[in-house]
């Protein structure tokens, strides 16, 4: 990391900004060179950055100046307010929301995947990354693409609501207490009660369309990732918001250009350095959302061939959402990012 350089958390109240500062902070940056933002709501207030706390300071193009690398952990509205400012100010950008990920101008890069187009040449100074389920899903399709050639993976996600962010975590939270207190309660972060419930809607609708924007995403993501490597294998499938609070898990059916046992799909997860194969079920090691908070590797187990269909196989896998599915690939791409000279 450059000496001289000097880094904005914007988000830093949030669910994923919370985790980019503990990143960085678990990398040795020293707090003289972070800066944390938020919108007018959280001015003034502290955020902890290891032993020190931060205060959060109003994002703006003012407060922008001096920074070489801007991390935006923002809802979309907001990054597509904010990333013109930190890069009109000279800062590299990395945005962890959707509002650029349809823009083919900005580059979609997953660190430890395609991290080579950080040092290719592009336009402008703003990259973004894919979301958490994209993230796991194409690490662990990737060593399978590798090895067997995939077709498309079908997806199941179930997915804890932080992926709402604090209000998510808040509704829960509550709507358990009201529960629990013969009290039905009112949604109103999330589109549909989700204590002691399965939701099939996570976000909104896309327009004219069946599916939801995260659904839609993970197909977008995915074609624009494996289209790097000159690949199209399709990702598609199901969110569903589940009642839990930090960590995703994932039912993933794969279907592979080429018949392969259960045990060499096993043998190819194992060489992907971003995943960690759990994978003895009698003695009830799989993956599970409670063991994969503040892991950096995605967990992939429960792999399973059918004799019937001999070119699919099924696999379940879970991922850090905040951490390995925002705030490390903030954190990695922007350190990198920041090594490209100005
Ligand atoms: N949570 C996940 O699992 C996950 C995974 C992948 C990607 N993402 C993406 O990461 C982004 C952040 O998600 P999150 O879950 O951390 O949301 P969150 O908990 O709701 O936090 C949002 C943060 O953005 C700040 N913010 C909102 N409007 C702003 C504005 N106009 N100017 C400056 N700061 C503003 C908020 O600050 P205030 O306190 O001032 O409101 C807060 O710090 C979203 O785009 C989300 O889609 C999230």
């Amino acid at each position: 990391m450059r000496d001289d350089l000097k880094i904005g958390v914007v988000g830093a109240t949030g669910v994923v900004g919370r985790e980019v500062l503990a990143a960085l902070y678990a990398q040795d940056v020293p707090a003289e060179r972070v800066r944390a933002f938020g919108s007018e709501r959280s001015k003034g207030l502290d955020v902890e950055y290891g032993e020190d706390s931060l205060e959060v300071e109003q994002a703006s193009a003012e407060a922008f100046r001096g920074l070489g690398l801007v991390l935006l952990a923002t809802p979309a509205e907001a990054s597509r307010r904010l990333a013109p400012l930190a890069q009109a100010a000279g800062a590299w950008v990395v945005d962890a929301s959707n509002a650029f990920r349809g823009d083919g101008a900005v580059p979609l890069v997953l660190p430890g995947f395609n991290t080579d187009v950080l040092a290719a040449t592009f336009k402008g100074r703003v990259v973004c990354l894919p979301g958490a389920i994209t993230t796991a899903a194409v690490h662990v399709v990737e060593p399978l693409r590798t090895v067997f050639g995939v077709v498309r993976a079908q997806v199941t996600a179930m997915m804890a609501v932080s992926s709402a962010g604090v209000r998510g975590v808040a509704e829960l939270e509550k709507q358990t207490a009201d529960l629990l207190s013969g009290r039905e309660p009112e949604p109103q972060a999330l589109p549909n009660r989700v204590g002691f419930n399965l939701v099939p809607q996570v976000g909104g609708f896309m327009v004219n369309s069946p599916w939801t924007e995260e659904e839609g995403g993970w197909t977008l993501e995915a074609a624009r990732l494996f289209a790097t490597k000159g690949d199209a294998p399709v990702i598609a499938g199901t969110a569903v918001q589940v009642p839990t609070f930090y960590g995703h898990g994932l039912t993933v059916s794969v279907q592979l250009k080429k018949a392969a046992p259960a045990e060499q799909v096993r043998a190819a997860l194992k060489t992907h350095r971003a995943l960690k194969v759990l994978d003895v079920p009698g003695e009830r090691v799989y993956p599970m959302p409670m063991l994969v908070t503040s892991d950096p590797a995605v967990h992939v187990g429960r792999v399973r061939s059918f004799p019937q269909a001999p070119e699919w196989v099924t696999l379940f896998a879970a991922v850090d959402n905040a951490g390995r599915g925002a705030a490390l690939n903030l954190v990695e791409a922007g350190l990198r990012l920041a090594e490209r000279p100005a």
